[in-house]
């Protein structure tokens, strides 16, 4: 048995890909394009594992694909393959269509086809899981109930309007042609591995190297915070024991406004690794234009996972936070890769200097090179 993960290089999934592999045996295959926001040195510590198969190439390959689920048949494709910064959205939103929509469709075509040809017993078992966000609902009114799953689609980004189409797709694609699917729709995550031009990593990086940080208008914007583990465990869960067809709200209870969340950024690191004029990193908040058509407020109602699932966050936003710190503190040549840019140069260095999207990696013959790169032509 195998999981086929999309995605598994970036933020969220190669935390998923690093929890799944602590806890099972059962092997990955990782399919992951390798954008700006893919970085394989996230999996560095599974180099030389067999039970982890990276594969370089698109969800919206549907060729490549179909090859992978015919050769692994995985009993499960979890899709956390996105374009994922709403701000890049607002910038260019074309890669935001071509990955979350026209991809999902593409990638929801191919998992069908191989679906529909399984034999009964392995066809029932099988499971299609797609990440999804809360920002699919739109922004809510102060005092307003939290998001639950029967809050109407709202969205009001280029990246949130590309996940709800996404989510439209996934839905339908069960009710039309019955394929067994899961929807998590989940709060801001934060944590180790979160790529510095996302709020909290970028405090922590820009505090640290002494350069402004960059408020959006009165920063009272509010977001629900989720430790990226917990979020991990609640897509464990429901891969394990959700309901065919069902969407799951995921959140941490935990509602912030921005500016909070940077003070507290500010207090850990005044704490842990003091400026040495002694000031606090508070004086390096700036207030900058606000990001256009901005969610005033997002608030997710976690009550039907924990309900039907018995799933609850096991971090609170104070350890969550603290271990997201130190491990910044801790993983200075990981910022400095992403910094530098280095990191992308990762495949190049560990399979070759041929291995690009499609090219056989030089060291995949290595039997001690489980994390092989293979193509998608
Ligand atoms: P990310 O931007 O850090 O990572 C996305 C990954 O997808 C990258 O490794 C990238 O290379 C890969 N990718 C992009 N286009 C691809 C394609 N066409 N084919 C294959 N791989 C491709 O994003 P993230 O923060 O890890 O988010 C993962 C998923 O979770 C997304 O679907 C996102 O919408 C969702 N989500 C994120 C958050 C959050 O707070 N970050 C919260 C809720 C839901
Ligand atoms: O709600 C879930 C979503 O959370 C996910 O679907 C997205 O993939 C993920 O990127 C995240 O979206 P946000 O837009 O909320 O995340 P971001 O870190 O970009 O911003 C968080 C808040 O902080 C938001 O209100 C904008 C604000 N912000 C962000 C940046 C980068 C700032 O004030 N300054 C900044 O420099």
């Amino acid at each position: 048995m195998s999981i086929l993960v999309t995605g598994g290089a970036g933020f969220i999934g190669s935390n998923f890909v690093l929890d799944w592999l602590a806890q099972t045996d059962e092997p990955v295959i990782n399919l992951d394009l390798l954008t700006y926001a893919g970085n394989l040195e996230n999996l560095a510590s599974l180099e030389g594992d067999a039970r982890h198969r990276f594969v370089h190439g698109s969800i919206a390959d549907r060729a490549l694909v179909q090859r992978l689920l015919a050769e692994h048949r995985p009993r499960a494709v979890l899709n956390f393959a996105a374009e994922s910064h709403v701000d890049r959205s607002l910038h260019g939103p074309g890669a935001f269509i071509q990955t979350n929509v026209l991809g999902t469709y593409e990638l929801l075509e191919a998992v069908r086809g191989h679906w529909a040809a399984l034999p009964a017993s392995e066809r029932a078992a099988f499971r299609f899981l797609h990440v999804s966000t809360d920002e699919v609902y739109g922004s809510l009114k102060p005092g307003a109930p939290a998001f639950t799953e029967q809050h109407p689609y709202q969205p009001n980004s280029p990246y949130s309007a590309s996940k709800a189409a996404s989510d439209h797709l996934v839905r339908a694609w069960h009710h039309s042609y019955g394929l067994p699917v899961l929807t998590t729709n989940c709060s801001n995550n934060y944590g180790p591995y979160h790529f510095p031009e996302k709020l909290i990593p970028l405090m922590i990086v820009n505090a640290l190297a002494g350069k402004p940080l960059p408020v959006y208008g009165d920063g009272q914007q509010i977001r629900d915070w989720l430790y990226v583990q917990d979020h991990c465990s609640a897509i464990r869960r429901v891969l394990a024991a959700g309901q065919v067809g069902e969407v799951y709200n995921v959140g941490g209870w935990n509602e912030k406004p921005n500016l909070d969340i940077v003070h507290t950024v500010c207090a850990l690191l005044d704490e842990l690794r003091p400026r040495a004029d002694g000031h606090s990193y508070k004086a390096q908040i700036t207030h900058v234009q606000d990001r256009p058509g901005h969610d005033r407020r997002y608030a997710i109602d976690a009550s039907k996972i924990e309900r039907e699932l018995g799933w609850r966050p096991a971090e609170t936003f104070e350890s969550g936070i603290r271990k997201t710190v130190q491990w910044y503190l801790a993983h200075p040549d990981w910022v400095a890769h992403v910094q530098s840019g280095s990191y992308r140069e990762w495949l190049s260095q560990h399979y070759g200097d041929g291995a690009t999207a499609g090219a056989t990696p030089a060291t995949a013959a290595t039997p001690a090179t489980a994390m092989q790169a293979q193509g998608s032509t």
